[in-house]
């Protein structure tokens, strides 16, 4: 999609702490990440993730939910900003709202999140608890394109980790959390490299139909 020459440029949207955010700020820096973030976007005011986009001098924009009527209103405005950037990729990063149909349609094919779980399994909230409580012997995250469809789209990358007896929600998150910094920007790396795809039902990488779960990268 963008000569190997070329920076993709990224948007990301955050809601929380933003170590995702980091990890992006961190590849780009060590050069893992041919891409430039052009600004960070936040629905909530005192998230710690902008905190971390300014340390990074990184231009960012406070849309604060709670102020809109409703989702329509509130998706309006920030699909608005976002276009101002013309970015190539959107990246969710923990970005904790559901959007709607006409956004996700807008940036068909530019938009990726990461899910903290083994997706198709538990979609939604509350994964660690739910791979726990189900006695799974595995968990993990998976970076794929968003659809309209929650935490549906096809898959581009999924790395596992082991569930050990002791484990808690806390213990799997983190574990799960160091995952997601390694696969989010590689699949942003695969996109800016012009390698990876939404076709019309899957994703590919290098003109390859991924398998279900997409690629996977061991822990
Ligand atoms: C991550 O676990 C992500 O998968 C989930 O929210 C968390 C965000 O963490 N959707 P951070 O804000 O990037 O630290």
């Amino acid at each position: 999609m963008n000569p190997a020459s070329t920076k993709c440029k990224l948007v990301i949207l955050i809601s929380g702490g933003g170590s995702n955010l980091q990890s992006f700020i961190d590849a780009i820096e060590t050069g893992n990440l041919n891409a430039e973030i052009a600004a960070v976007f936040c629905n909530k005011p005192s998230a710690f993730g902008l905190t971390r986009a300014a340390n990074a001098g990184i231009p960012t924009e406070v849309i604060d939910h709670t102020t809109y009527d409703n989702r329509d209103s509130f998706d309006r405005v920030l699909m608005d900003r976002i276009s101002h950037y013309s970015p190539d990729l959107i990246i969710l990063a923990g970005f904790m709202r559901i959007l709607t149909p006409r956004f996700v349609h807008n940036f068909r094919g530019q938009l990726l999140n990461i899910h903290p779980s083994l997706l198709p399994k538990y979609p939604g909230l509350n994964t660690h608890q739910r791979a726990l409580d189900a006695g799974d012997k595995q968990a993990g995250a998976t970076v794929h394109f968003v659809t309209e469809e929650l935490d549906g789209g096809p898959a581009i990358v999924q790395s596992r980790v082991s569930i050990e007896p002791l484990d808690t929600v806390e213990t799997l998150a983190s574990k799960i959390l160091a995952e997601e910094h390694k696969i989010f920007p590689l699949a942003a790396q695969w996109f800016a490299e012009g390698r990876l795809q939404l076709e019309d039902n899957y994703a590919a990488l290098d003109n390859q139909q991924l398998p279900p779960g997409g690629e996977k990268i061991s822990g």
